[in-house]
């Protein structure tokens, strides 16, 4: 998935003017009263025309896309945003239960066209998920996924677990089991679907797209999204050029990429170093230099948000192309702000993981900063399931302090703030209802 020549990833790049685009995006609403087709009700491959690299008939589909983008007036209030300004773009609602069934329909799709017969990832979690249920459904393909120790939740290992992938864990973190998956799919000629693969990138354009609908197809002012591999972030910026480039908006909102402070080489380059695009010559040695720099010191990425815990971002030139497309900003947040934010979407009523609550945590920042001004119209990205990871949240709001040190003390969260503690009382009617009444 990589150039032989310069050793860089690979891109989808279209020659639209043989190719037929709608001259407005409100054609794509049209097809919405033909759900009844797989490929209208699919909400990635509904805009198949924006990303036109296979024949519609041999696109994959589980209906993945039925995705919401709703108002949070509860989430507004907390990061200081005007009422009616803020929206979630909820990816929880996927068939795996994150936004990388987006992507995977488009990564199977071209596999499925290149005849392939095993697929492989490495992954902190929901790639794999995402991967072994297409398998499963699709019966196309064999998933042979590669996880990190103990660097998996539940939620999402159960999933692979059960939709029957060949699991493999080894010993060593995401970009370990990264390092190693690559090496093992080009011995044994297996096709890799981690967001290396720049059909992935295609399929995650459609979130954009999606918001773009829910929003009369007008133009946010920001798009606000975690950073792990930054397959996500290196999607948008491609989704709103492209748009741009063929008329069908008139302006690209601004992107800030949300990293954890345990996790933030994306943060380190952009905004401490200084890493730029620099009209498609980044200074990818001193990207070399960090991770050289970071091998040196044993330091290794640590964040409670698992999903995100991520040394070496794969997309790390493709989401500094994106940040100049869209004028973008990086951030870190720590584990406390993260899992503060976390429990506010929650208490809003979209539960989502600790990774996709950093987007929310990062508007907060950014707000605070005067970058994001209240009045804007602003989307945070939740990129996965409130139930993939229901040890974090548990612990959270337990009354536990064991399980709170365990698994949020260690990782630098001392206070819950917005904990909401099960109530302990004796199994007796009269002790039950006395405490219905004092905390009811
Ligand atoms: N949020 C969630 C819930 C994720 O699972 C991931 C990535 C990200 C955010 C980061 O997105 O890589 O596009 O910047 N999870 C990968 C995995 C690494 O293996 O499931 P990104």
């Amino acid at each position: 998935m990589a150039c032989d020549r310069c050793g860089e990833l690979l891109d989808v790049v279209y020659n639209w003017d043989r190719l037929h685009v709608p001259d407005s995006l409100k054609a794509f609403e049209e097809k919405w009263t033909r759900r009844a087709n797989p490929h209208c009700f699919s909400g990635v491959w509904r805009f198949h025309e924006l990303l036109p690299f296979a024949p519609l008939e041999q696109c994959v589909t589980v209906g993945e896309g039925q995705t919401l983008l709703v108002p949070s007036e509860g989430v507004a209030k907390y990061t200081g945003i005007k009422p009616g300004r803020l929206y979630l773009q909820y990816e929880g609602m996927n068939p795996s239960g994150s936004f990388k069934d987006n992507g995977m329909s488009a990564a199977f799709t071209h596999a499925r066209c290149v005849g392939a017969t095993r697929a492989a990832c490495a992954s902190t979690g929901n790639t794999s998920a995402s991967l072994a249920l297409y398998c499963s459904v699709t019966k196309l393909m064999k998933a042979v996924i590669f996880i990190g120790s103990g660097k998996i939740s539940y939620g999402k290992l159960s999933q692979a677990l059960d939709f029957g992938a060949l699991t493999v864990q080894i010993n060593g973190d995401f970009d370990d089991a990264m390092a190693r998956v690559k090496e093992v799919s080009r011995e044994l000629g297996i096709y890799l679907v981690n967001s290396v693969n720049p059909f992935r990138l295609e399929g995650q354009k459609t979130i954009m797209f999606r918001v773009l609908e829910a929003l009369r197809w007008e133009v946010p002012d920001w798009i606000v999204v975690p950073g792990g591999n930054l397959g996500n972030s290196s999607a948008f910026g491609k989704a709103f050029h492209e748009l741009h480039q063929l008329g069908l908006i008139d302006r690209v909102p601004r992107l800030a990429v949300i990293n954890a402070a345990g996790a933030n080489t994306l943060y380190e380059l952009v905004e401490r170093q200084g890493l730029h695009w620099n009209d498609g010559s980044p200074d990818l040695e001193r990207a070399s230099r960090y991770y050289d720099e970071m091998d040196a010191t044993g330091r290794r990425a640590d964040t409670i948000a698992s999903a995100i815990e991520i040394n070496r971002p794969v997309n790390l030139s493709k989401c500094i192309r994106a940040l100049e497309w869209c004028d973008g900003v990086v951030r870190e947040v720590t584990d406390e702000q993260i899992m503060d934010a976390k429990a506010r979407v929650g208490a809003s009523g979209l539960g989502c993981e600790p990774a996709s609550a950093a987007s929310v945590a990062g508007v907060k920042s950014l707000v605070a900063e005067g970058i994001i001004a209240a009045d804007q119209r602003v989307v945070c990205v939740l990129t996965g399931h409130q139930l993939k990871d229901p040890t974090a949240t548990v612990a959270y709001h337990t009354t536990d302090q064991e399980q709170f040190n365990k698994v949020l003390g260690s990782r630098g969260v001392r206070r819950a703030a917005f904990a909401n503690r099960a109530v302990a009382v004796p199994n007796n009617l009269d002790e039950i209802i006395k405490a219905i009444r004092l905390y009811g």
